[in-house]
């Protein structure tokens, strides 16, 4: 416009070019500042539209006077649409208050830049987080609000994915009662998770340290722990420790703490751990444990059961020994003189056959007790010989030949004698019903029944016993699934003497097993090692 003056004018201007510098000379000027003012503009305007931070100017009605084209394209509209229109309509309903809330702000002090996170709604309805830095200006006709805004939803993405695991993690650890801890040993610096400080109920407030964690130690295990944690602290390597917490109300905790050693960002020794709260895991185990002792009780005296008959006999024949010396030693007192030799003996046969009675009721009484398992050194065959003063008459009863081969110079084991008894017990029991329950055919012979115990060193320290029968045996397919619980193929059967068997066994670090006999039947094997201060010589 500037440039398309009217022809009086450049003469009038003409007219005027008499002084020092000469009118030509003045527009010259005049025109390069235009021209540098208008590529500055130019320049500006560019980077104004294009650079990648979205531009709106909003007068103080919250009308659009202009936008940048990026801000618009951001936003999925052309410039000619959004200007002239309320600024709020590319918010979100619920964040209109807090927008216009910050333009108000923005308004009330002019010249100060303000800044605030809020969500922006696009053409096609799909949101982006944005941070806008805003700033009222005057102008004649009022003031108008600057707002640079950069889009953020990459980084608010990630903040909530942060968060979200966090919050996934804070979750995990109170679920599973997992808390976990940093400590780098040698500065003395702990930090605890939301979990740990629950766990061991701390106020979260409080610093976390060793003395803290040693302070809800229960006593009897402080002294220890404090040791460990000395030793632990010195070296480069993972470790693992249980202990119990005392509360304040004397409730008792029972964690285990595992870490692992790392090297933090100076080369420091630093463990990464967790604590876990197991009061309960440890419960069950000991209740799994007793509901074991008990069914384990609960099969020995079954098993007893079925014997009772054969172990009355047991007990009524010395008893009737008894009765008939002492009617004897009467007679012969009754003698004149009494013949008080025979009187004596049988006095002796009294003796003996009393405490062999005492010892049949003492063998039972321990095999009822309910005692807890204390391991003893235990000569196995010493074992297998009153088991079978107990067996012997249901085992000649059923029709059975009893063959027992001892090993001599056996080691020793460590084991519960009546757990030990138990199995053999069990191991007879089904050896004796599996043979009885063999029907034989009218026209074969009678198959002799026979009862194999035999006892004998184990490689390569230990001691085996085998249980051989001459039964129907077992099909190699069973060799394993008889040893599960509840499996019986006896009417009435409950299943678990086998099962039971090899948990004993097992808890002695030994093994049970079957195999088919050589000819017919079934052996059962146990194998236990040997004491380990009586290896045999
Ligand atoms: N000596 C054996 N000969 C053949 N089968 C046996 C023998 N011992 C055990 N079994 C089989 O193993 C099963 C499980 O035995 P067990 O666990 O003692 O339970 P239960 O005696 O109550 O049946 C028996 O029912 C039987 O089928
Ligand atoms: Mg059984």
């Amino acid at each position: 416009m500037k440039r398309a003056r009217p022809a009086a004018a450049r003469r009038a201007g003409a007219r005027l070019a008499s002084g020092p510098i000469g009118e030509g000379q003045k527009v010259d000027d005049r025109k390069r500042a235009e021209d540098a003012l208008r590529e500055s503009e130019a320049h500006w305007r560019e980077v104004f539209e294009h650079n990648p931070v979205m531009y709106f100017m909003v007068d103080d009605k919250g009308v659009v006077i202009s936008v940048n084209a990026f801000g618009a394209a951001q936003l999925g509209y052309e410039v000619s649409e959004l200007v002239g229109k309320p600024v709020l309509g590319v918010f979100l309903d619920e964040d209109r208050p807090f927008v216009l809330r910050n333009m108000a702000v923005c308004l009330e002090n002019p010249g100060q830049p303000h800044n605030w996170e809020v969500r922006k709604i696009r053409k096609n309805g799909t949101v982006l987080w944005v941070r806008e830095n805003a700033k009222a200006v005057k102008r004649a006709n009022g003031f108008l609000v600057l707002v640079a805004c950069e889009d953020i939803t990459e980084r608010r993405r990630t903040e909530d994915a942060l968060r979200q695991s966090e919050m996934y993690l804070a979750e995990a650890q109170r679920l599973s009662r997992t808390g976990s801890f940093g400590w780098r040993a040698a500065k003395g610096e702990l930090v605890w998770s939301a979990e740990t400080f629950r766990i061991f109920e701390c106020d979260p407030t409080l610093k976390p340290s060793v003395e803290l964690a040693l302070e809800r130690t229960h006593p009897d295990d402080r002294n220890f722990l404090r040791q460990f944690l000395k030793g632990v602290a010195r070296e480069d390597k993972d470790w693992e420790v249980d202990h119990r917490l005392l509360m304040p109300d004397g409730r008792v905790k029972d964690v285990r703490a595992v870490a692992h050693a790392v090297r933090d960002d100076e080369g420091g020794l630093e463990f990464i751990g967790a604590v876990m709260d197991v009061t309960d895991l440890r419960k069950a185990a000991q209740e799994l444990h007793n509901a074991r002792a008990e069914l384990a009780h609960v099969t020995r005296v079954t098993a007893l059961g079925e014997l009772s008959a054969a172990i009355a006999h047991e007990v009524n024949q010395p008893i009737a020994a008894i009765v008939t010396d002492a009617r004897a030693a009467l007679n012969w007192l009754a003698h004149e003189p009494p013949e008080l030799e025979e009187v004596r003996q049988a006095l002796y046969r009294i003796g003996k056959q009393g405490s062999r009675a005492a010892d049949v009721i003492g063998r039972i009484r321990d095999l009822v007790k309910k005692a807890p398992m204390s391991k003893v050194a235990v000569d196995i065959n010493e074992a297998v010989r009153e088991v079978l003063a107990l067996t012997r008459g249901e085992i000649s009863s059923s029709g059975a030949t009893l063959r027992m081969s001892l090993a001599e110079d056996l080691p020793l084991v460590q084991a519960d004698r009546v757990q030990l008894q138990q199995v053999l017990l069990n191991l007879i029991v089904n050896a004796l019903q599996a043979m009885a329950g063999e029907v034989q055919g009218p026209d074969e012979p009678p198959e002799p029944r026979e009862l194999r115990i035999t006892t004998a060193h184990a490689e390569p320290s230990g001691v085996r016993v085998s249980v051989q029968d001459s039964g129907p045996g077992l099909p190699p397919s069973l060799m394993d699934r008889i040893f599960a619980p509840f499996y019986s193929t006896k009417p009435g059967g409950l299943g678990m003497g086998l099962s039971i068997c090899r948990s004993i066994i097992e808890a002695h670090d030994g093994r049970l097993w079957a195999t088919a006999g050589e000819h017919r039947g079934a052996v059962f094997h146990f194998v236990v090692p040997a004491a380990p201060w009586s290896q045999s010589s």
